[in-house]
C-alpha cells in the first residue's frame, strides 16, 4: 500500500517510475542499480529486522550502491522503527545516502498517503 502511493506519487512528479515486487522475484538489481533513486520498502519482522525477501535483495546490492542515492520505508506495528534506522546506517556505510534520513515508517496499515506522495516526488 505505501508502495503504491510513493508510485502515484513519483507519476504524478513526472518520474520515469522502474516498479517491482521483490516478493514476485520480478526484481533485476542492475536495473534497480541503474535508477537515480532507489526506494527500497521492507516492513519491520524478526525482532527489529530487516528480513527476507529485501535482506537476500540488499545483501545483494550492498557491495554497489557507494555513491547511490537511496530512500527507504515500511510498516511496522509495536516497535518504533529500528530496523530503519539501521538500515539507514547500513546505507550510509556502504558509502550510499539514505536521502530520507531514518525512512518513512508508517504504522501498519495506517497509511500517510501525503508523506508517501512527497516521498515518490523526491
Ligand atoms: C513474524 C513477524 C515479526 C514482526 N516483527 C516486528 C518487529 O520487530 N517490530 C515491529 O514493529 N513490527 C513487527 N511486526 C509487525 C509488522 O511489521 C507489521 O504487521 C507490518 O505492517 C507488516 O507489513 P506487511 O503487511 O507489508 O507484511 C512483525 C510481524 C510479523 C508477522
Amino acid at each position: 500500500m505505501m508502495a503504491e502511493q510513493i508510485k502515484a506519487g513519483a507519476e504524478a512528479a513526472g518520474k520515469d517510475v522502474l516498479y517491482c515486487n521483490i516478493a514476485d522475484g520480478n526484481c533485476d538489481a542492475s536495473e534497480v542499480l541503474g535508477c537515480d533513486l532507489m526506494i527500497l520498502g521492507s516492513p519491520a519482522m524478526g525482532d527489529e529486522v530487516l528480513d527476507d525477501p529485501m535482506e537476500a535483495f540488499f545483501s545483494g546490492i550492498e557491495g554497489q550502491i557507494s555513491g547511490k542515492k537511496i530512500a527507504i520505508f515500511g510498516s511496522y506495528d509495536w516497535g518504533d522503527g529500528q530496523w530503519l534506522r539501521d538500515w539507514s546506517d547500513r546505507i550510509s556505510d556502504a558509502g550510499a545516502t539514505c536521502v530520507n534520513g531514518d525512512g518513512l515508517k508508517n504504522h501498519l496499515d495506517e497509511i500517510d498517503d501525503a508523506a508517501c506522495k512527497a516521498l515518490g516526488a523526491l
